[in-house]
């Protein structure tokens, strides 16, 4: 009799967001007059600009046609993007990536979770809490986390670092030494960023120890600070002991497009073995490849007109987290995050917990935002709220909250 892979009958519940689409969607049913309002899930709502549209038209026609048709495409990506990414991405900001460094990939979810499969069981990870479920999730599946406590939501294998606002939502040398460190910066889901000083301090520690940090920087579109680092190849030491996962869902609109790619250092070793190449193995033997069609409006990003395009769209996000900020903060709520991010931290009023704040959210105003402890138990009495609404949306849902009564 076939057996299952029994580290999935561990997973507490159903994927975050999976757990939120159902219950709003149940609620829909329910009451069909509602205008619901999401700023639950990062999904952005801006169409895609016009010189990306314009590339996916060039490729799709050169599909078309036997003298520039393409099939499988090379192993780490095409060229063309990969040379665009690392002059754009990383020459341009004085870090040291070579185009062969670069995989091409269909998004940082994948990579997020599909990266600790060229790592032994035996390491320990050390994740931020609040942090990204995904992360903790894939090495739960992968049985790198040991058992579940439900009573405190962790796992006993797991190094938790608490991000709170104490801390300004910055996590701490942990005190036990990882293997395996998670970082997002600026964070998902508080918004909170750190500052180059700090972290340096994160990479000279993993190389002491002996440690690989795992850098997602999906966001670093929304830096608007200017000691913000973009990439963790701006500290001195990286490449030695950090992937970088980069997407472009967030900065270029591409969540039902689907491109991104990992960042792995030659010099990047376990003893005298390169992690470039186990991902390269890997990336050989399980991926076929984002479509050229979607390579070639990855490229776009990267042109003069697509660049001014992305960042009056960047802009347009940032207004939206600049009004949800200043409004909420005016009608007593506490936030953080919005400034170099596009997601907003709120306080649950009234001691509420994030869960009764959602409901509540929910059936008094229709306004759908994420429960903080979804991303761990640092987040329990915590809200997120995306920037990536339309801004009519979200004017209305700060209007709708503003006026309620709690
Ligand atoms: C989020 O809402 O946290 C993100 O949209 C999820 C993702 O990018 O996968």
């Amino acid at each position: 009799m076939f057996k299952v892979n029994e580290h999935y009958l561990k997973l507490p519940g159903s994927y975050l967001f999976s757990t939120i689409g159902k219950k709003v969607n149940a609620y829909s049913a329910a009451h069909p007059e509602a205008k619901i309002i999401r700023l639950g899930i990062g999904d952005v709502t801006q169409p895609l600009a016009p010189s990306i549209i314009d590339a996916l038209h060039g490729a799709v026609d050169e599909m078309g046609k036997a003298e520039t048709f393409h099939g499988y495409a090379p192993d780490l990506g095409y060229e063309f993007l990969r040379n665009v990414i690392a002059d754009n991405d990383y020459k341009a900001r004085g870090c040291n990536i070579s185009a062969d460094e670069i995989f091409v990939s269909d998004g940082a979810k994948c990579d997020s979770s599909n990266i600790q499969e060229i790592f032994s069981l035996d390491n320990k990870i050390a994740v931020c809490d609040p942090v990204y479920p995904v992360y903790v999730d894939s090495n739960v599946m992968a049985g790198r986390t040991g058992e579940y406590d439900a009573k405190r939501e962790t796992w006993s294998d797991v190094i938790y670092m608490p991000c709170t606002a104490d801390n300004g939502f910055a996590p701490l040398l942990p005190s036990q030494t990882p293997d395996i460190i998670y970082l997002c910066f600026p964070n998902n889901p508080t918004g909170a960023t750190i500052n180059k000083t700090q972290l340096q301090e994160w990479v000279d520690y993993a190389n002491r120890v002996g440690a690989v940090i795992i850098y997602d920087a999906a966001y670093e579109a929304y830096i608007s600070e200017e000691d913000v680092p973009h990439s963790i190849y701006e500290c001195e030491g990286a490449r030695t002991c950090a992937i970088e996962l980069r997407s472009f869902s967030k900065n270029a609109g591409f969540t039902g497009v689907r491109l991104g790619f990992t960042v792995i250092p030659k010099e990047l070793k376990a003893g005298d073995v390169s992690l470039h190449a186990l991902w390269a193995r890997r990336h050989g033997t399980k991926y076929n490849g984002a479509p050229y069609i979607v390579q070639r409006a990855g490229e776009a990003v990267y042109s003069e007109a697509g660049k001014a395009q992305l960042k009056k769209q960047v802009a347009y996000y940032m207004n939206n987290a600049h009004y949800i900020y200043e409004g909420l903060k005016s009608a007593g709520y506490t936030v953080s995050g919005g400034v170099n991010a596009p997601y907003i931290w709120l306080k649950a009023p009234n001691g509420m917990t994030s869960w009764e704040f959602f409901d509540y959210l929910l059936e008094h105003v229709n306004v759908v935002g994420t429960p903080g402890s979804g991303f761990g138990p640092s987040g329990e009495t915590y809200f997120r709220l995306t920037a990536f609404g339309s801004y009519e949306n979200t004017v209305e849902a700060v209007e709708r909250i503003k006026k309620m009564s709690i």
